[in-house]
Formats: structure tokens, C-alpha cells, sequence
């Protein structure tokens, strides 16, 4: 497979995605086969692909929902603060929430998310995160379903992005060191 000049190595294939993906999705499914009203509240935009891909394969039924945030200016830099840019549209009050994150890096984001939708009193609040960099937390946030833990690399591909380029990437690849830096 030829990479793109920018991309150090696949870390994750599309295969080995698709099948956690499954297996999670078979998890959730279970979890909540007793429930209704469940609603997955993506986060735009490197949520995107994971969700689009977990929600087709849960076999309970479902409501799809997004959030907007942004922690990072630009490039590999957290700024610290976290933005709400655009809310989800559904009331969930009294409602299953389960959100749906690319990826745990500090742990700011998840912490924030978290806290804004636990005061909006939903039934039950859990969270599906597609990959964690356990070395970089800064703040404990607990993941209900968890895809992989990688090493501290900047990683792109399946949703995720650099400046917002190689979001469409069918894998997710390390980041060559001299372009974030
Ligand atoms: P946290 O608040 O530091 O946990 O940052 C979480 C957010 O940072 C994620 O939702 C991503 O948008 C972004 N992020 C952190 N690490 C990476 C990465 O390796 N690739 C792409 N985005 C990342
Ligand atoms: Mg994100």
C-alpha cells in the first residue's frame, strides 16, 4: 500500500478497525437490549466514520445526534480550553446518552462532555471512545467502551485529522513527526 507522503506507518488497518467496531457494537447491543431511548451523541467532526460505522452495527434501536467541540487551535497543540461550536438537538432528559468520541488524549474533552450532559439529567450517561493515549492523560475520565489504547502519536485517518486534512483515510496512520512540529 503506497501512503501518503505525510504518513509515517498504518497503526490500525481497516480490517482490524472493522472487526473491534463489531465487537464493540455487539457489546452495546447487549448492554442496552432492554433499554429505549438510546441516543449516540457523536462528536463532530473526527467522530464522524466511527460512529457512521458503530450505529449500523447495533442491533438496538438507536437515535444519531452530534455535538461540535473544539480543543485544538490548529495543529497537535492543546490550547487547554474547550469550545462548544455547536450543540446537539435533542432534549435528553431522561434519556439513555451515549457518547460517541474519536479519541481520549489529556481527557479535557471527554471531562467536559461528561459534566455538560450529566446536568442535563439523562437516564443513563456513558461514553464509547474509538482509541485512548493513556500516557498523555492529564485528567481521569472514565470510558464505558473503549476501541484501542495506542502509544503517544499523532495519529490520522478514519475521522481523525491534522489541521483537518487526511480525515478520509480508510486506516489510521501514525503522523510523520516532522509535520506536526
Ligand atoms: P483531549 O481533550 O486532550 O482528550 O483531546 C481530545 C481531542 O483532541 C480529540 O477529540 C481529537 O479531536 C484531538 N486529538 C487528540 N489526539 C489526536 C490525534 O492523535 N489525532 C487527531 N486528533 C487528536
Ligand atoms: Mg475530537
Amino acid at each position: 500500500m503506497t501512503l501518503p507522503d505525510s504518513v509515517e506507518s498504518v497503526l490500525l488497518d481497516e480490517e482490524t478497525i472493522a472487526t473491534r467496531v463489531r465487537e464493540l457494537a455487539a457489546q452495546i447491543s447487549a448492554d442496552y437490549a432492554d433499554e429505549d431511548d438510546l441516543i449516540l451523541v457523536g462528536v463532530l467532526k473526527g467522530a464522524f466514520i466511527f460512529l457512521a460505522d458503530l450505529s449500523r452495527r447495533l442491533t438496538v434501536s438507536h437515535h444519531v445526534d452530534f455535538i461540535a467541540l473544539s480543543s485544538y487551535s490548529l495543529g497537535t497543540t492543546n490550547s487547554g480550553a474547550v469550545r462548544l461550536i455547536m450543540d446537539a438537538r435533542m432534549s435528553v432528559a431522561g434519556r439513555n446518552v451515549l457518547i460517541v468520541e474519536d479519541i481520549l488524549d489529556t481527557g479535557h474533552t471527554l471531562d467536559y462532555l461528561l459534566r455538560t450532559f450529566r446536568a442535563r439529567r439523562p437516564a443513563s450517561l456513558r461514553s464509547c471512545v474509538l482509541l485512548s493515549k493513556p500516557e498523555r492523560r492529564e485528567i481521569e475520565v472514565p470510558v464505558d467502551y473503549l476501541g484501542f489504547e495506542i502509544p503517544d502519536a499523532w495519529v490520522v485517518g478514519y475521522g481523525l485529522d491534522f489541521a483537518d486534512r487526511f480525515r478520509t483515510l480508510p486506516y489510521i496512520g501514525v503522523l510523520k513527526q516532522r509535520v506536526y512540529e
